[in-house]
């Protein structure tokens, strides 16, 4: 019997060694009752491609981080109702969450149910829309239902991977600023209670807001750790954050969980004011000398693949996440990388990792594409067949069709003649075309950029109206006050010479058909989808196929002379191209996503510049912006 006792009294101190909590008159985290601090690094599971999580990760650690944080984006993983999916690989968090471990790395995890990110909706599913009397953030019934339907399948999972269960994750956030948004105690009470049901009392939870009285008493709640976030800032404004957090926080450390040095960047919108590396710095050692944590936002920003961009409500955000983070988009150590590594290192006797190097980029060169035959009907019956086309009086919203992002083309049959279009509803993109000649482009929701009505020509009795609304990407941001909701699609109503048009055919299109198609049934597919036209501006599918020799590494896919779009390679989106806004031009092409053969498919939706090359792409080694761009303009 001894031998066992012995046993069972080695599991009990070992399991007793695990805790994390916190030290509220020493103002400090314990660790296993030491005292401990974290400087961390946010990086999105979501916007990295799977197969680069590991590097990505490595790359955090010989930097000297100690931890990661991460949001949790619940439209990445339950983005059609009841259909929760960790399984495949890029939704596979538990997996990432392993990852960062095996590299010496804890895990802040940032649960949501709302993360904002930048990202569509701010992680909430579209379908929440369409359930009646929705409201989201708040004790609502229809929304507090489906987060418990999602949390009881998530956090169970989540549980063995707690600091205390024998995992990495140190602490868990419930919602995100939410003091910004609104001031529902009782929907933080249920957030908290949901939380420690399923991960049990132990674990440390806590909330973050901008470091201001009201606000933090709207977006705290009791038996909630309060941190806050700010910006890059000098040191008596740190001094004074510290103050109005040990306040709300009754002691505790002081924790920045977001410190930006960097920012996002919109479609259209000029390049954001940055700090400088030197101000990160000093910031990063005015809190640690207040013994505080921190997290940068980000370390790594990656990519927004596919639609999966949010917006504000200045316009959408761009397809690169890159934030000018420390670690580029490709994974590139920065400068700003080698002087964080070294004030960490000045800072600690633990010796980091080496300093990994850049991966490999290619510049693969220029590629002609071509553009399969198509007819001139731009919504003929290929649609209908994929079932994927309603007939119906009034007009329904994306969210209606069950159509998370991307494309719906609405058609209508003029019967009266007539000239002005009006659209006043419509969100974001309307392509539209009379008899498939292209009119022009409406277009609301663009910073104070509205074009809500349109003159048609050529309109007879009989004449066909096409179209084609695209979403942006939904508002991941919403002050107190103004709404998250954000419906997309033709929006009833529309008029023509003030008579409201009826009776519509209705399609949807997230491109996947179009993606996994071959080479063969690609044109009878393109007959039907939304940008597969033959309009006089050049729109339209182009395809091209592509041979790599030698080391399949990343590249830069430069869309040259086209104007906005969509990017498919191998099947998988890889995003929105704007050159004609910028700033972005190109695209971050991983290596994992390149094969021997491959091909490309770009679904123009303005047409081409003329002053490029026509048809023509490029794979480069380098990151071009809009200005690159406009100089190899003025020099063609
Ligand atoms: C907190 O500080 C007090 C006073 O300095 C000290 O006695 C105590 O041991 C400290 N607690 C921990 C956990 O270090
Ligand atoms: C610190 O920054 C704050 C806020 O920007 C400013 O009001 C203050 O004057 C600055 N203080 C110093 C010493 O630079
Ligand atoms: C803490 O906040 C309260 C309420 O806003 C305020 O009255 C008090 O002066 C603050 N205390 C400190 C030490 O700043
Ligand atoms: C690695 O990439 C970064 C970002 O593009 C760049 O600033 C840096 O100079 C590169 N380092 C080397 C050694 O080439
Ligand atoms: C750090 O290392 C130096 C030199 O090895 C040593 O003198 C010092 O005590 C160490 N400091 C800490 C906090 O361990
Ligand atoms: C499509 O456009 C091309 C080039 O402008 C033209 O040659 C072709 O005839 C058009 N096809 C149809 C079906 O209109
Ligand atoms: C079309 O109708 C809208 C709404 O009534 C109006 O604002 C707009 O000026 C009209 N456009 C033209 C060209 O008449």
């Amino acid at each position: 019997m001894l031998p066992i006792l012995w046993f069972c009294a080695i599991i009990a101190s070992v399991s007793a060694k695990r805790s994390f909590t916190i030290d509220y008159q020493n103002h400090t985290f314990l660790k296993d009752g030491k005292p401990f601090t974290y400087y961390a690094g946010e990086i999105h599971y979501f916007r990295v491609r799977p197969e680069l999580w590991e590097d990505r990760l490595q790359r955090i650690r010989a930097m000297g981080l100690n931890a990661i944080q991460t949001y949790v984006a619940w439209n990445w993983h339950e983005t059609y109702e009841g259909k929760i999916d960790f399984e495949r690989p890029e939704a596979d968090l538990f997996r990432f969450i392993k990852l960062a471990q095996k590299h010496n790395l804890y895990v802040i995890l940032r649960a949501g149910p709302y993360a904002c990110a930048e990202w569509e909706a701010g992680g909430l599913p579209y379908w929440l829309l369409n359930k009646p009397g929705i409201q989201l953030r708040v004790y609502n019934e229809p929304y507090i239902n489906a987060v418990n339907k999602f949390y009881r399948v998530l956090l169970p999972r989540i549980k063995p991977l707690l600091y205390i269960n024998g995992g990495p994750i140190l602490s868990v956030q419930i919602e995100n600023e939410y003091g910004s948004y609104g001031c529902d105690h009782k929907y933080l009470q249920f957030l908290r209670d949901l939380f420690h049901k399923h991960l049990g009392p132990d674990v440390l939870l806590f909330t973050t807001d901008s470091a201001d009285y009201e606000t933090l008493k709207c977006g705290t709640v009791e038996g909630v750790f309060p941190t806050v976030d700010f910006r890059p800032t000098n040191d008596s404004t740190v001094a004074s954050f510290y103050e109005i957090q040990k306040n709300v926080s009754k002691g505790g450390p002081f924790v920045n969980s977001e410190c930006y040095p960097g920012w996002f960047k919109l479609w259209g919108a000029p390049d954001p004011k940055v700090p400088t590396t030197s101000q990160v710095l000093n910031t990063m050692t005015a809190m640690a000398n207040h013994g505080g944590s921190f997290s940068l936002y980000m370390v790594h920003g990656g990519t927004n693949f596919g639609f999966w961009n949010g917006a504000s409500r200045s316009g959408p955000v761009i397809t690169s996440y890159d934030y000018g983070a420390p670690i580029t988009e490709n994974g590139g150590i920065t400068p700003a990388y080698l002087e964080i590594r070294k004030w960490i290192s000045d800072r600690s006797n633990v010796s980091l990792p080496p300093v990994p190097k850049n991966n490999t980029v290619r510049a693969y060169g220029k590629l002609k594409l071509k553009q399969p035959f198509i007819s001139a009907n731009i919504l003929n019956s290929a649609f209908e067949k994929i079932g994927q086309c309603k007939r119906l009086t009034d007009l329904l919203s994306f969210e209606e069709m069950d159509h998370p992002y991307g494309f719906v083309a609405y058609e209508t049959t003029l019967r009266d003649v007539g000239t002005n279009l009006t659209a006043p509803n419509l969100k974001d993109h309307g392509y539209v075309f009379v008899d498939g000649v292209f009119q022009g482009v409406l277009v609301n929701n663009l910073g104070d950029y509205h074009s809500l009505s349109l003159t048609l020509k050529n309109v007879v009795e009989g004449s066909s109206l096409a179209i084609i609304v695209e979403n942006r990407g939904r508002l991941n941001f919403a002050m107190e006050f103004e709404s998250l909701i954000d419906r997309k699609g033709l929006l009833p109503d529309v008029f023509l010479d003030g008579q409201k048009l009826t009776k519509w055919d209705i399609c949807r299109d997230t491109l996947d058909k179009l993606s996994h198609e071959t080479s063969n049934g690609l044109t009878s597919i393109a007959n039907g989808i939304p940008g597969a036209f033959n309009i006089t501006n050049g729109a339209g599918v182009f395809i091209g196929e592509f041979t790599i020799d030698g080391e399949i590494a990343d590249t830069w896919l430069n869309p040259k002379g086209f104007r906005k779009g969509q990017v498919l390679i191998n099947g998988f989106n890889l995003g929105r191209y704007w050159t004609s806004a910028g700033p972005q031009v190109t695209l971050y092409l991983p290596a994992p996503l390149l094969r021997r053969q491959n091909r490309i498919i770009l679904v123009e939706l303005l047409g081409q510049d003329s002053g490029f090359c026509q048809d023509t792409i490029e794979f480069t080694d380098r990151v071009i912006s809009a200005s690159d761009r406009a100089a190899e303009l003025r020099s063609s």
